[in-house]
């Protein structure tokens, strides 16, 4: 039987090899980051899914694992093991995987009808917050709400009266609502609505989305395992416009006096953003890059 750091080597090993395949990779001494093909991996992240992936089968804390080095794997827990690993090994997320993720320090359920939240839309949760209690605003739309990782967490931690979240996708919004609940985050209503179709009516004090950004032109360079991910949460038309256009053009009419709005930014495309919400009248944008510094939020009244 293996031991725990056995399997664990072997594991990596078996990650590390699936994402190198037929390149050679090239460490970047001075990021820790490794480039494989059109792959741009976080140096030692192959050590981090095994880990995940491990501690999972385990049921133990990824951080007490090196406690646990020397003890030996049950014969189910190994087969339940090589069976993550083996779906790993073929691109598959490890949220996937798991059928969960962690976002804003909460836990959501993830599946393949939702995009895995990512940590820089944590950077737009947290912006939300400040104008919030800077500005003393109680209501928020979550356009494109996917898992409702943002309006999960805007409930949790913020004080809003009213949190509206809404999206297309009927098997997005199921897994949302159960994320409300699994929160216990109640004052959320859920909305099926193309874009702003259902919401007519309604208004907020801040609108924050992060719609689905990537253009066609951008879908060859994707790494394999965005391939797992909901196309309708990840493509949009018009060379990646299509939802910032309609957000430009709609979002006046659901915003409060002195509302904000505040969207995720594809950072390839956040000239061109910045300039067709411009166009459309909005005033005082922003544009807050990410921890990569990327452009990544625009904040607009
Ligand atoms: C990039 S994901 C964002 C999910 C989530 N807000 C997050 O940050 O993790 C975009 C979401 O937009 C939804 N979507 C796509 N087209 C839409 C439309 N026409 N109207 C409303 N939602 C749409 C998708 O179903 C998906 O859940």
């Amino acid at each position: 039987m293996q031991t725990v750091y056995k399997a664990l080597k072997w594991a990596q090993n078996k990650i590390q090899a699936s994402i190198s395949v037929g390149a050679a990779p090239c460490v970047c001494p001075q990021h820790k980051t490794t480039r494989i093909g059109s792959d741009l991996y976080v140096y030692s992240q192959y050590k981090i899914d095994a880990e995940f992936l491990l501690s999972a089968v385990l049921n133990v804390k990824r951080t007490n694992l090196p406690l646990i080095r020397q003890e030996k794997l049950t014969p189910t827990q190994l087969k339940q093991f090589k069976k993550y690993i083996a779906r790993r090994v073929k691109r598959e997320p490890v949220s996937y995987i798991l059928g969960s993720c962690e976002f804003m320090g909460l836990d959501f359920k993830v599946n393949q009808s939702v995009l895995i939240p990512r940590p820089e839309t944590e950077l737009l949760v947290e912006e939300v917050l400040k104008i919030a209690s800077k500005f003393n605003k109680k209501s928020v739309l979550d356009l494109c709400c996917g898992s409702g990782a943002i309006a999960v967490s805007l409930s949790k931690i913020g004080a809003f009266k009213d949190i509206v979240a809404s999206d297309i996708n009927k098997d997005a919004l199921k897994i949302a609502k159960e994320n409300s609940l699994k929160n216990q985050s109640e004052n959320i209503e859920f909305i099926e609505s193309d874009m702003f179709e259902d919401l007519r009516g309604k208004s907020f004090d801040i609108i924050v989305s992060n719609p689905p950004y990537i253009s066609k032109e951008e879908f060859e360079n994707l790494k394999p395992e965005l391939h797992f991910e909901p196309h309708i949460a990840l493509f949009a038309d018009d060379g990646g416009f299509f939802f910032y256009k309609k957000i430009a053009q709609e979002a006046r009419k659901y915003l409060n006096t002195d509302g904000y709005l505040l969207i995720e930014l594809n950072s390839n495309l956040s000239c061109k953003i910045k300039e067709i919400f411009e166009k459309n009248g909005f005033k005082d944008i922003e544009i807050l890059k990410d921890y990569a510094g990327l452009d990544r939020i625009l904040k607009c009244r």
